[in-house]
């Protein structure tokens, strides 16, 4: 069974969050299995992350409701029949679960239905988060008397920035997970490292790192990125055979036994070896990555470091002759962007971006901050000033993406700041990222997780002893 933390943890998260919404019955759903093809061939579960951070409980099927009046709490959830118990086995008696994290109320979900209904005449305010799955917006339609598109449209604002205000901030235990996750991801990336020879499949490599995640008993927290097109910024597909002289790209994760996540990235020569450009290339994602890394500190916005990192990104490349002009309006106008085109990094937690589905600009930006709608800028999770206690990604990246760069040139776009003759030299280049997962303390800044090789000659030393 998944392991929990404390019942006290979950009493103190639960009493928050109560203290914090003045009104209203507050209702936390659980998931259900999903299926892939038919009812019963289904996904591997996921519990809901708020769910998790609430009552730490990873069984389907199950409602928290919370009375922010009374301060009454039920976990609601109906335990198996011989049924169930015939084909998936024995589970522990929900109200035995709910004890074990300091709930000694459960009932039934047609008990939880009356409660909703009662609350609804009652004209009561009955909070919920954004739905992302069909499922759970569909049982709020039934349950609140409400269409589908009724229910997306107005989740609990209160509630979404109380959730948010609680999961934001990382205490010491959750610390200790995310490490445990990151330290599992280290494994699975040096493997990853000896595995980036000539001739290697990029599936074979899915299939070795992901073996380190199952055999851990855990998943991984995201699909694998695992690719000789890193430029491609979500590349999920591994089809293509590794020759020596290109960049693999892994972006891949896994997660602690109590779903908090890893998320790094490092960026492979494939045979252990860099010609001079992109040595070059390497060393200054590498120190976009470093410094940033450097500047983080309490009170400081993550939209600085992040334009930092556009700066030294585009005054590395002016060096190499694939920009010009001005670095400050280079970044400023965003032609930085044909070969940084994504944010610095996001929020990490029970999800590999924290909270994204309760409101990305909630969780990232404070009220007043505007986000940017500038291609690059716009793609910035985090921008807000940071509070200790913040886990998030440090992630720069530099691609050649073929097809951007023929529109762009096409256009004749940034003429005056980007270098199209050199640039298209590059096409087939690839991209390189390198991303670590760090938290913010009361003075700076501590990366998470023993230290994961990246300096270029370190990586390039597993490779060729792999
Ligand atoms: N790990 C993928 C991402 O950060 O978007
Ligand atoms: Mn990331």
């Amino acid at each position: 069974m998944t392991p929990t933390f404390s019942a006290a943890t979950y009493i103190a998260r639960r009493n928050t969050l109560i203290e914090r919404v003045p009104e209203g019955l507050i209702l936390i759903l659980g998931n259900e299995d999903s299926p892939m093809n038919y009812t019963d061939n289904t996904y591997p579960f996921r519990q809901d992350s708020s769910f998790l951070y609430y009552c730490g409980i990873d069984r389907q099927n199950l409602v928290l409701a919370l009375d922010a009046d009374s301060s009454e709490v039920t976990l609601f959830g109906n335990d198996f029949t011989i049924d169930d118990i015939v084909w998936m086995g024995q589970q522990p008696q929900i109200a035995d679960q709910a004890a074990s994290v300091g709930i000694h109320k459960t009932g039934s979900l047609s008990d939880l239905q009356s409660l909703i209904q009662q609350a609804v005449s009652q004209h009561r305010i009955v909070h919920y988060l954004p739905p992302y799955r069909q499922l759970n917006t569909l049982k709020l339609a039934q349950w609140l008397g409400r269409t589908p598109a009724e229910i997306t449209a107005h989740p609990s604002r209160k509630l979404i920035e109380t959730v948010i205000s609680q999961r934001a901030i990382k205490s010491e235990e959750e610390l200790e997970e995310i490490t445990v996750a990151v330290n599992l991801t280290r494994d699975m990336h040096i493997k990853m490292m000896e595995m980036a020879q000539p001739g290697v499949h990029e599936q074979a490599i899915n299939a070795a790192v992901t073996a380190i995640a199952l055999a851990a008993g855990s998943m991984p927290a995201y699909p694998n990125i695992i690719s000789i097109h890193g430029e491609t910024l979500h590349n999920h597909a591994h089809g293509n055979v590794l020759k020596a002289g290109q960049f693999l790209v892994g972006d891949f994760g896994a997660e602690s036994p109590m779903h908090y996540a890893g998320d790094i990235t490092r960026t492979c020569p494939v045979g252990g070896a860099m010609n001079d450009i992109q040595h070059a290339i390497y060393n200054l994602v590498l120190k976009a990555e470093m410094d940033s890394i450097d500047q983080v500190a309490p009170g400081v916005p993550y939209r600085d470091i992040h334009l930092n990192a556009a700066k030294i990104i585009a005054s590395g490349l002016k060096d190499l002759g694939l920009m010009k002009g001005d670095v400050d309006e280079a970044v400023a106008a965003g032609a930085h962007a044909l070969f940084f085109p994504h944010g610095l990094g996001h929020m990490l937690g029970l999800d590999v971006h924290d909270m994204e589905d309760l409101d990305e600009n909630l969780v990232g930006y404070l009220p007043g901050m505007d986000r940017s709608k500038q291609f690059g800028l716009k793609s910035l999770r985090l921008a807000r000033p940071l509070l200790p206690g913040f886990v998030f990604t440090v992630e720069p990246g530099i691609y050649f993406i073929p097809t951007l760069i023929d529109l762009w040139k096409a256009e004749n776009k940034f003429a005056q700041f980007l270098n199209y003759a050199e640039i298209e030299k590059l096409k087939d280049f690839g991209g390189i990222r390198i991303e670590d997962n760090v938290v913010v303390t009361d003075t700076g800044v501590n990366i998470l997780g023993h230290p994961i090789p990246k300096s270029a000659d370190a990586v390039c030393e597993i490779i060729r002893n792999g």
